[in-house]
């Protein structure tokens, strides 16, 4: 969907939720219809953002191209890889860039690629540094996220997903801060502040109806609690309403970890968020049909089993069975090996 269309369908309907006119399909809610913002979804199987350390030199290669068009389906929603917002160092090597003319002008075919298979493809956009800024960094970075917004939507992306999790952005006030009980509003603004900031600049320079923000309020890292995460995701969540962006991605369980942590809630979320949410973390096919059908989230998105399948959806659909996924070959640079030769249901000629 390029430009023109999305603004042809901007304005068409409100959010829809569980309890609206569609009607869920209760055994299989994941493949129930959602319309996100200006977006008409056909199903609920979202691509989740993965780094995957293929873009040599920090610009897209035609294998990015083929693994995002691999994982296009019509009607179904994709978060690139976390994408750099100005040059900096990373723990990752080759990990792709959106501030410079040759790297949108490599997207482009990338983002036509999906396009041309109908789905919705957003750019999660990352500052990888993880310390606390000075006033001119925060200023400097603020205009780095305004750049590579803009230019995400020149390459042709539908939108942005900012980067707030795994330490990103949120929370560096409130390591450094934070007291043994409950969180004083400063001290949460403060660890927000960054993170507002830069939502502000990216909404007035694309339009709040092409962001989405995403944090892992169920991770801890360095001294910051659980609770004081989960306080500081509801502060965050709340302050983005003013914001009226289209969604939050709330990430329920580290990355790394295979165990999905039951006891993370999303209600806190869902009741403080006016927009949609997705969320992510572990889940199966069974658990993402669970979840969506009891309200817990509107969307579901899947990291590792869709590196692994590139056909998701379908294999959702008919519950077929599905490749399991290589870690060895998560973020090693070969184009080929672990990233564009998982083979579909049709390739493994499979009869369900
Ligand atoms: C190889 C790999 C790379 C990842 N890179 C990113 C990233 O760039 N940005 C991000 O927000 N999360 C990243 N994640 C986290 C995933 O988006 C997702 O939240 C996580 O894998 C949990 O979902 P899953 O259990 O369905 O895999 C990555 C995960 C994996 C496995």
């Amino acid at each position: 969907m390029g430009l023109e269309s999305w603004m042809l369908v901007e304005d068409q309907g409100a959010k829809l939720s569980p309890d609206s006119d569609i009607k869920l399909n209760q055994e299989q809610a994941l493949l129930t219809p959602y319309q996100l913002g200006p977006f008409a979804l056909s199903h609920r199987i979202v691509h989740a953002p993965m780094t995957r350390c293929r873009c040599d030199g920090g610009v897209p290669h035609p294998a990015t191209l083929l693994y995002y068009a691999q994982r296009a389906s019509s009607g179904g929603l994709l978060i690139g890889e976390a994408t750099q917002v100005m040059a900096s160092e990373s723990e990752y090597p080759d990990v792709p860039g959106i501030y410079t003319q040759e790297q949108v002008d490599a997207w482009r075919p990338v983002v036509k690629a999906v396009h041309d298979k109908n789905a919705i493809f957003f750019s999660q956009l990352w500052h990888s540094g993880r310390s606390k800024l000075s006033g001119c960094e925060q200023r400097i970075l603020v205009q780095k996220f305004r750049c590579a917004a803009r230019n995400s939507i020149m390459a042709g992306f539908d939108g942005v997903e900012i980067h707030g999790a795994h330490g990103y952005l949120v929370g560096h006030e409130l390591v450094r801060e934070h007291g043994e009980s409950g969180l004083e509003s400063s001290v949460q603004q403060n660890a927000c502040r960054d993170a507002l900031e830069i939502v502000g600049a990216v909404v007035e320079e694309i339009g709040a109806s092409r962001v989405g923000f995403r944090f892992s309020p169920y991770t801890e890292y360095e001294e910051a609690k659980t609770s004081d995460q989960i306080e500081l995701g509801v502060f965050l969540a709340k302050a983005l309403n003013k914001y009226n962006i289209l969604y939050i991605h709330v990430l329920e369980s580290r990355s790394t970890t295979v165990a999905h942590d039951k006891n993370a809630t999303m209600e806190p979320f869902r009741n403080n968020f006016k927009g949609s949410l997705v969320t992510a973390g572990g889940y199966t096919r069974e658990e993402g049909n669970a979840a969506i059908a009891c309200g817990r989230a509107d969307l579901i998105a899947y990291g590792r089993l869709f590196l692994s399948n590139p056909d998701l959806p379908k294999r959702f659909e008919l519950k077929a069975p599905l490749n399991s996924y290589d870690r060895g070959t998560f973020y090693n640079n070969s184009k080929v090996k672990g990233y564009t030769d998982y083979p579909t249901l049709e390739e493994l000629n499979l009869k369900i």
